[in-house]
């Protein structure tokens, strides 16, 4: 799958419910969002079907989104579906953690190779004032140590940056990448329709972020771990994990953009923002061909992202990022 700017796609990210646990400020609003009828959510088996007919086209990677996927019942059932789609090498998850000391193990055993783990903060009483659910501190340390024990590597920690609330922290998230193999990347806040004055207001750039590591040691550029999108990576001397920094608003990445994301209700969006997407669902239950559906949503995929700090203009009409999984 090629698209008219020549950038390779091959990799979906599949959002498997719209709904979250959290409340996290910089995402969701605190009355939770609109949510989905259940007819209108794909089952596993159309989520099956989808991924079989893009990986006849090219696909070879897949991650696991939400909202928070781990609310989804038997999650483990689509992960086994899609490790046995023989063209699937790598099967990652996005989670906030919070139920994951429970399901770490099936997860693994299932097939998820790799976990990125949401986490702002190193202190509960902040984790509980940003995900606005008291009380998931704990939880969360709970799931990264089952995540550690199952066996998951790499682990990566994304961290939104957000002034007065985690960017005195920065150093101290560093600090944990010269004791565990963690993977620490530091994210630009993006505005939405839900978070126009935190966004506004609360910017930290990451050119900043990496100021305040690079005040600590040296920093020397690596490759960093596999399965690496948008993120740039550093190391200081010797550690074992990396510290990396993505920059939708201050540094474009478009250009090497490699995704597609299907919804939780079965729409294949060429991009994060902008208001393009395609709906699979509907020709999937009627039996059509996709095909066609996905070539032409290859074809429309735009050159970049038009964000705009303290506006959603760019966000076409986006609310939370837990509606198209991040
Ligand atoms: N800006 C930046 N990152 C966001 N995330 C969710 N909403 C936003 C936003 N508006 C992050 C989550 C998660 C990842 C999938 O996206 O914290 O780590
Ligand atoms: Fe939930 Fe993730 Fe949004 Fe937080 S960022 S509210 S964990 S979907």
């Amino acid at each position: 799958m090629i698209d008219q700017f020549g950038r390779r796609v091959e990799y979906l990210r599949i959002s498997v419910t719209d709904k979250c646990n959290l409340r996290c400020v910089y995402c969701m609003p605190m009355e939770g969002l609109p949510w989905l009828k259940r007819e209108e959510i794909l089952s596993y088996e159309e989520i099956e079907q989808i991924v079989r007919t893009m990986a006849g086209m090219g696909l070879r990677r897949v991650r696991i989104t939400g909202g928070e996927p781990l609310v989804r019942r038997d999650l483990p059932d689509l992960i086994r579906m899609i490790s046995a789609i023989p063209e699937i090498e790598d099967l990652s998850l996005s989670t906030n953690a919070v139920l994951l000391e429970d399901q770490a193990e099936a997860l693994r055993s299932a097939g998820v190779q790799r976990l990125n783990v949401s986490l702002d903060s190193l202190r509960a009483d902040r984790v509980d004032a940003i995900s606005r659910r008291p009380g998931s501190y704990p939880a969360i340390m709970a799931g990264l140590d089952a995540a550690e024990r199952a066996g998951f590597a790499p682990i990566k920690i994304n961290v939104v940056l957000i002034r007065g609330q985690n960017d005195d922290e920065i150093a101290d998230f560093a600090e944990i990448t010269r004791k565990r193999p963690w993977h620490i990347r530091f994210i630009e806040l993006m505005p939405t329709g839900a978070n126009l004055d935190l966004s506004a207001k609360q910017f930290v750039s990451c050119d900043e972020a990496l100021r305040r590591v690079e005040a600590i040691d040296a920093l020397e550029p690596v490759a960093g771990p596999f399965g690496n999108g948008p993120a740039r990576y550093y190391r200081f001397p010797n550690a074992p994990g990396t510290v990396g920094v993505i920059t939708p608003m201050s540094h474009n990445y478009c250009d090497r953009c490699n995704r597609m994301r299907l919804t939780a209700d079965g729409h294949l969006r060429p991009c994060l923002f902008g208001s393009i997407q395609t709906n699979l669902r509907d020709p999937l239950r009627a039996g059509e061909d996709l095909v066609p559906h996905i070539v032409h949503t290859l074809q429309i995929k735009p050159e970049r992202h038009y964000l705009i700090q303290g506006s959603d203009v760019g966000s076409g009409g986006l609310v939370a990022l837990s509606q198209t999984g991040g």
